[in-house]
């Protein structure tokens, strides 16, 4: 195949769509008006939300466009090749009007006649069904009508199915999304979601619910459908490259890097992935016409972040000058035709990025070294020790995170948390509810997934051995994650007997207790804490009972809590994924169904 432009990218998807009686609409600002619930537009459909629940748009019913993105969600993610902080999303929308088979239609159009992909490449899913959506089987006959193998429609859960809300509450709903065999190996008869050389190049969505506050999923008034191609993938997919940085949009700002730094990507990636990456985003966040800066609290604080994790990782290279502003540059060209604020905001974008990095190379030097000083033969990183960081020496507390990650030493949040409010006398700021680690929120979901976090401990004590420790532990209204000290990879074996513990445990429907008591009586009573920890006199211990246990229980934790009060709520548990976090500290993340 011949090579694809971004260009040729999207005026092939946004003529295809005008043709189909589709108004083109222009991008709107990545900072989303229509939506308090998130602090960045992360897919098209964000300024639409208005529209996906009744209100009239002065276009009509049908709308193309072409929309910058920020997600910030993923950004521990970001430096491996397929996640991104700054994308662009092509998109087709139904506001109540055209469904499934129409939409279906249009995406198998235009991905078999327009970029003339093969359907020998294809393959998609659809979703499975749950107690609050049925089983998809309307998109799977008009895949199967199309022409689309059974043995290449996989149904899956909610999890890879469902999409939306895009924050807590909105418009949301299953998916059908379509994927692309990138190998040059023949693709194999039968569909396969896990093999990675199908990539996700598509997502139809049909947005026919409205998650509630409640967590209830309300039908809507009209049934919308709303789709999302990202085009850095697309574009790397099509032109058969190794991975997105590979592309032209990527490409110009890599070699900068290059060149600054004297070193090769290929020996590079990850810094260099990160640090165009996190320059591109800051790029587009200073251009947009809301005039944010560089600042401690939530737009401005995401943006200082990025700017700062590039400097960091720039030291990795041993960038020692200046140089975020130089490789700034080289972004512009890729995109300012199209996104005209980039050269009308040149100036302030560049000097904010100029002045963001004086101040924080200012500091950065002796702040590296006040943390190697302060995590030295530390297991933990207290308040007092990480809001000096902060305070003294610019080092946001996710930098430090994960400065101490690489160590394997934790770093004590609400610690962090309380020492932040007594100096600052502020609450947490909405980024930090919004952007970081720490139980997000007590959601019924967090809640779950904190309960089988609990389990998941104690079960790998029994898999893997007592020698096991909890190292840190994030949870997501999505999914848990949670470090332990282990030197070795799990097995698959070792991964499905944990799978089948913790599941068992929640099929003998165990009753949690919470118990009020002194410290000393807690430990002494076989309660678990975290090592180094500093603990409250009185305490909170959480306690599964367990009656077939010898001891009564089966776990016991000194926490704050909350948890469910029987495991016969938490659902079906599943491994996501099992990664290296620091040498010698595993990484599970898991997911309840
Ligand atoms: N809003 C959908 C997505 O981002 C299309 O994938």
């Amino acid at each position: 195949m011949k090579e694809i432009t971004r260009k040729e990218l999207i005026k092939k998807y946004t003529e295809f769509f005008k043709e189909n009686k589709h108004k083109l609409i222009p991008s709107s600002s990545l900072i989303p008006v229509n939506d308090p619930t998130v602090l960045f537009t992360t897919a098209g459909m964000h300024p639409l939300i208005p529209y996906l629940v009744g209100q009239k748009h002065s276009l009509g019913k049908k709308l193309t466009s072409v929309q910058k993105c920020i997600r910030t969600r993923d950004i521990d993610e970001v430096g491996n090749s397929t996640h991104h902080t700054f994308f662009e999303m092509l998109g087709n929308w139904s506001l109540g009007d055209y469904w499934k088979k129409e939409a279906i239609e249009f995406s198998y159009k235009f991905l078999t006649k327009q970029l003339k992909i093969p359907i020998e490449k294809l393959a998609v899913s659809c979703f499975k069904g749950d107690e609050d959506s049925p089983k998809d089987e309307e998109s799977f006959k008009i895949w199967l009508e199309l022409g689309i193998p059974k043995e290449r429609i996989a149904f899956l859960n909610k999890r890879h199915n469902w999409w939306g809300p895009a924050g807590k509450t909105g418009p949301c709903g299953p998916d059908t999304e379509m994927f692309y065999w990138i190998s040059s190996k023949k693709p194999p008869k039968k569909f396969n979601p896990e093999d990675k050389n199908w990539v996700e190049i598509w997502n139809d969505v049909f947005m026919q619910y409205n998650k509630t506050n409640s967590g209830k999923y309300a039908p809507l008034k009209q049934k919308n459908v709303d789709t999302g191609m990202g085009v850095e993938r697309t574009l790397a997919v099509l032109n058969n490259l190794a991975d997105n940085y590979q592309t032209s949009l990527f490409l110009p700002i890599i070699k900068e890097i290059e060149k600054i730094s004297k070193k090769k990507y290929e020996k590079n990636k990850k810094e260099m992935r990160i640090i165009a990456d996190h320059i591109k985003a800051a790029v587009f966040i200073l251009g947009d016409d809301y005039g944010i800066k560089p600042s401690n609290t939530e737009h401005g604080y995401i943006l200082r972040r990025l700017i700062r994790r590039a400097i960091r990782y720039g030291k990795s290279l041993r960038i020692e000058q200046n140089f975020i502003t130089k490789v700034a540059q080289t972004v512009f060209p890729i995109y300012e035709k199209d996104y005209p604020e980039l050269k009308k905001n040149r100036n302030f974008i560049l000097a904010n990025l100029d002045e963001e990095e004086n101040k924080f190379r200012k500091t950065v030097e002796r702040g590296l070294r006040k943390f190697e000083k302060i995590s030295k033969n530390k297991k933990k990183i207290g308040g007092e020790d990480s809001f000096l960081l902060f305070q003294s020496y610019g080092f946001p507390i996710e930098l430090t995170e994960e400065l101490a990650y690489e160590k394997g030493v934790v770093v004590d949040i609400k610690d962090y948390e309380n020492e932040y409010k007594k100096h600052q006398e502020l609450s947490r700021t909405a980024s930090a509810g919004k952007f970081k680690s720490g139980l997000s929120d007590d959601s019924e979901a967090t809640t779950k997934l904190h309960t089988a976090t609990h389990l998941l401990n104690e079960v790998l004590t029994i898999v893997l051995g007592k020698e096991v420790k909890q190292k840190g532990s994030n949870i997501t209204p999505e999914r848990l994650r949670f470090d332990f000290t282990f030197s070795k990879k799990l097995t698959d074996e070792e991964k499905k007997k944990i799978e089948n513990l913790v599941n068992g445990k929640i099929k003998e429907k165990l009753k949690i207790t919470k118990d009020e008591m002194p410290l000393k009586k807690a430990f002494k009573s076989g309660a678990q804490g975290e090592f180094g920890h500093k603990y409250p006199e009185m305490v909170s211990v959480y306690t599964i009972l367990d009656s077939k246990n010898k001891r009564g229980w089966f776990s016991k934790e000194i926490c704050t809590g909350p948890h469910v009060k029987n495991t016969k709520e938490l659902g079906h548990f599943k491994i996501i994924k099992e990664t290296s976090s620091s040498s010698g500290v595993r990484r599970i993340k898991a997911e309840l169904k």
